[in-house]
């Protein structure tokens, strides 16, 4: 197994080019399913998110082609035999539920293994399946597999989500793009990631209105063409290495991303007193002081993202005060707390809260990651401990972030990938 080994203690400064967004690319990897013609999309990030979600489109006999040299994905549209993505899978990667809305518009039919549980929650489908419902689907659970009908196909509705689910509100767009008649998706997510699945399948012809606010009306017709794509910018890679840069006391730029997909998080580094300046297609963020502690509170965007509340919370503990972060998003969503702690930060968690107390003085020490999230607060904190910092498990890592350990390198991070002895 491979463990990061961090000597910390080095500051961070410099510029890097942020990768496509996992989020954005594992929906719009998923809309191919909905065309039989060719489709192409580019800025895809080398992720092992990406290869399960290539191994799906497989099992589909969808014929894919990597190009690595160009980071793009050909998808094949046309060779689509089976409408069933098997538990293998699903287990390793829950977005595999993103291909019930495709093969339900497609094909009317579609089969899913359930998901279960997860690392940070329950996560279930409900609000995917009733929204997937309100369009004529009907669903039946079979030897743990879901297996959706919508007999003489799925016709447009309103689909009214509980919560802006982010899954539920990609899953009803894809669909309603092949919905006879007209849909409208109320309380629907608002995150760049729909944004971007929108622009994407308006290139293949699927006409949408009001991606990015709470409704999204969709004018189903009758067939898709391929699409030619460029996924948007990760921001919470961008987050990562933002916060990366800010515990060493250094000054770090992403680039190929703007203030757009990262407002709240700014407002809380700028809040913290860190010095903040953007245009079109970068931002930086400048130690120029002693950090404060803030007050954080996760949300659907435009609020602060809950996928960037672990790196926060690296940041927090050497910021002068005691932060409080309330999570709402997820119920099990501070796994990566007793591991900051045992780096020498002081964090209690009292139900959905965890409060931090600031101007920790961290060391090195051997810790585990739990998720990919965690596992980048563990390497944030590990940049500026004292002394050796050994992350263990980050395969986990490698879910969501493309090349890490290179990119923080070439900020001057000592990091180093080695194998566990
Ligand atoms: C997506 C992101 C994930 C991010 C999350 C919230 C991808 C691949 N993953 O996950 O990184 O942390 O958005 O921004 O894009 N819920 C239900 N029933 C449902 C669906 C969701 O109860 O049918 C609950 C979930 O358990 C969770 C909350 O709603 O508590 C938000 O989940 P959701 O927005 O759906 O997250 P994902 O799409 O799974």
């Amino acid at each position: 197994m491979e463990k990061l080994r961090i000597v910390g203690g080095t500051k961070l400064n410099g510029s890097i080019e942020i990768s496509g967004a996992k989020n954005a690319a594992l929906p719009i990897l998923f809309a191919t399913i909905l065309s039989k013609q060719k489709s192409k999309v580019r800025n895809v990030p080398l992720l092992a998110d990406i290869n399960t979600t290539l191994k799906v489109l497989d099992s589909l006999g969808l014929t894919t082609l990597f190009k690595l040299s160009d980071h793009c994905i050909e998808v094949d549209g046309s060779t689509l035999t089976s409408i069933e993505a098997p538990y293998e899978l699903v287990r390793t990667m829950r977005a595999s539920v993103l291909v019930l809305g495709p093969l339900l518009g497609r094909f009317g039919e579609a089969k899913v293994s359930l998901p279960g549980g997860c690392a940070i929650g329950a996560r279930p489908v409900d609000f995917h399946l009733s929204a997937l419902e309100a369009l004529g689907a009907e669903f039946k659970l079979e030897g743990g597999y879901i297996h959706g009908f919508a007999k003489s196909g799925l016709k447009g509705a309103v689909m009214k989500l509980p919560f802006p689910s982010v899954g539920a509100t990609e899953n009803a767009l894809m669909a309603a793009t092949l919905a006879k008649g007209n849909s409208r998706i109320e309380n629907a997510a608002c995150e760049p990631e729909i944004v971007d699945l929108a622009k994407s399948l308006r290139s293949m012809g699927a006409k949408i209105k009001g991606e990015g606010t709470s409704t999204i009306e969709i004018e189903g017709v009758s067939e898709l063409n391929g699409m030619d794509h460029s996924v948007a910018p990760d921001r919470v890679e961008a987050a990562t290495f933002l916060c990366a840069g800010l515990i060493t006391k250094g000054k770090v730029t992403v680039t190929g991303i703007n203030e757009y997909y990262l407002s709240s998080a700014l407002k809380v580094l700028n809040d913290m007193g860190a010095k903040i300046t953007a245009d079109n297609d970068s931002v930086t963020a400048e130690y120029v002081g002693e950090l404060k502690a803030v007050t954080i509170e996760t949300l659907p965007f435009p609020g602060f993202p809950t996928d960037m509340q672990a790196q926060f919370m690296s940041l927090l503990t050497i910021a002068k005060g005691t932060s409080a972060i309330t999570e709402t998003i997820f119920e099990n969503r501070f796994m990566h707390v007793p591991e900051l702690n045992r780096l020498g930060a002081r964090i209690r968690i009292q139900g959905n809260q965890a409060f931090v107390d600031g101007e920790s003085k961290l060391a090195g020490a051997i810790v585990m990651a739990t998720d990919l999230r965690a596992s980048a607060s563990l390497i944030i904190a590990g940049l500026a401990a004292s002394g050796e910092t050994n992350i263990r498990r980050i395969y986990h890592l490698d879910r969501g972030y493309e090349h890490i350990e290179k990119k923080l390198s070439s900020l001057g991070a000592k990091i180093y990938r080695e194998f566990e002895k």
